[in-house]
């Protein structure tokens, strides 16, 4: 095992980086409620990067005091306190060895708690399909969204990029552009939710052109080097089975424009599925695989890749540089150092995110399983 494919250390945005773990963004709804980030945060991440991996990418974080925030209790990064907070963060994890980078947020359609305003915006007024997630505190259906003017897409940028300069000086490696699963960037780039006739809205090439230009905001202001990571999917939180409908030809259309923006890296999630499952378009070749083809940038593999051969797999055949781990990270904190140990891993649990996926709740509920286990 020591001699795992995914202990090879690897150069991605610019960082340098041990090995092939990553631990994949993952909301825990646990800031204060202004959306500062808390001590318990702190622990948390410093966990993960004393447990081996190369790099950890945040939980999404919102980027404005206007639309942006998803979830009650989702940390922010927009103000003298958040960032603060967060140096307190990347400090410890940059300690321990990793580097960290920071997801930027904007929920859009998918807000279901934000305290500075009543009402969500959108790219049209079509109101999102399924319901909003009780793990992080909804219920209900989604409320039909405002479609966003000339302005607040500006505004939107603009809070995107006071972000990113925010993040920098809070200590952050770079930042992620969350632009999967569902959220803003997503709806932007979904036909069914874009319905837009301005330049927006249509064909593909039109659809991503919000987060090529939020990639290319960042990278004005913050320089060549800056690492830039942009995250897509073809699912969503509320919409897992969504492929893109033009399949490989819209992918080359997506990964192309976000290169030519200036991305460093790409991260392909696969929501709520295996990446096996997410990974093959028309003609055999898989999201990633082509993703490195078409941009020329290293890209970071996502869903499953807790089972070490799919893994070493995805790896070895050049479907991805880097491997972003969600829920065996959860169940395991320590995984890359268990793979160089060649220890076994743990079961991720899913009763740890319920009622919901708080930190606390986690510890709670991950102690009263070790008292079941291990009776005293
Ligand atoms: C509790 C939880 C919270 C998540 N929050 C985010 C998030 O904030 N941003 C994001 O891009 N993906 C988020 N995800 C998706 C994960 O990053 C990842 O794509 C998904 O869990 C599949 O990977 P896995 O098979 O390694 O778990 C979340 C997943 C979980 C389980």
């Amino acid at each position: 095992m020591t001699n795992h494919h995914t202990l090879r250390p690897v150069r991605v945005g610019g960082l340098d980086l041990p090995n092939r773990f990553a631990v994949a963004p993952m909301t825990r709804v646990s800031a204060a409620p202004d959306g500062t980030p808390t001590r318990e945060m702190a622990e948390y991440y410093e966990r993960y990067a004393e447990g081996g991996f190369g790099l950890v990418i945040t939980e999404g974080t919102y980027t404005d005091t206007a639309n942006s925030q998803g979830y009650l209790n989702q940390p922010g990064i927009v103000s003298a306190t958040h960032v603060s907070a967060w140096r307190e963060i990347t400090g410890k994890v940059r300690a321990a060895g990793s580097r960290i980078v920071l997801q930027l947020m904007h929920a859009g359609a998918l807000s279901q708690g934000n305290p500075y305003r009543a009402g969500t915006v959108g790219p049209s007024a079509v109101r999102p399909r399924a319901e909003m997630l009780r793990e992080y505190g909804g219920s209900g259906s989604w409320p039909t969204p405002r479609e966003m003017t000339g302005a607040d897409i500006e505004a939107a940028i603009g809070g995107f990029v006071a972000s990113a300069v925010r993040a920098r000086e809070a200590g952050f490696d770079g930042v992620e552009l969350h632009g999967a699963n569902g959220y803003l960037l997503d709806q932007f780039l979904t036909d069914y939710t874009n319905r837009r006739a301005d330049s927006y809205g249509g064909p593909v090439a039109n659809r991503i052109r919000l987060t090529a230009e939020v990639v290319a905001a960042i990278r004005a202001e913050l320089g060549a080097d800056f690492c830039l990571g942009v995250r897509l999917s073809q699912g969503k939180v509320n919409d897992f089975g969504h492929r893109w409908p033009g399949g490989a030809a819209d992918a080359r259309i997506i990964f192309a424009a976000l290169a030519a923006a200036g991305a460093t890296y790409l991260h392909i999630a696969s929501e709520g599925r295996d990446w096996i499952e997410t990974a093959r378009l028309d003609g055999g070749v898989t999201i990633t695989s082509l993703a490195r083809q078409v941009s020329g940038l290293p890209v970071i593999a996502n869903g499953g890749m807790h089972d070490l051969s799919q893994a070493a797999q995805v790896l070895s055949g050049g479907h991805a540089d880097l491997l972003s781990i969600g829920r065996g990270a959860l169940a395991n904190p320590d995984l890359p150092r268990r793979v160089s140990r060649s220890l076994p891993l743990e079961t991720y649990d899913r009763r740890i995110l319920e009622p919901m996926a708080t930190l606390r709740n986690a510890r709670q509920r991950l102690q009263g399983m070790r008292r079941v286990r291990h009776p005293a």
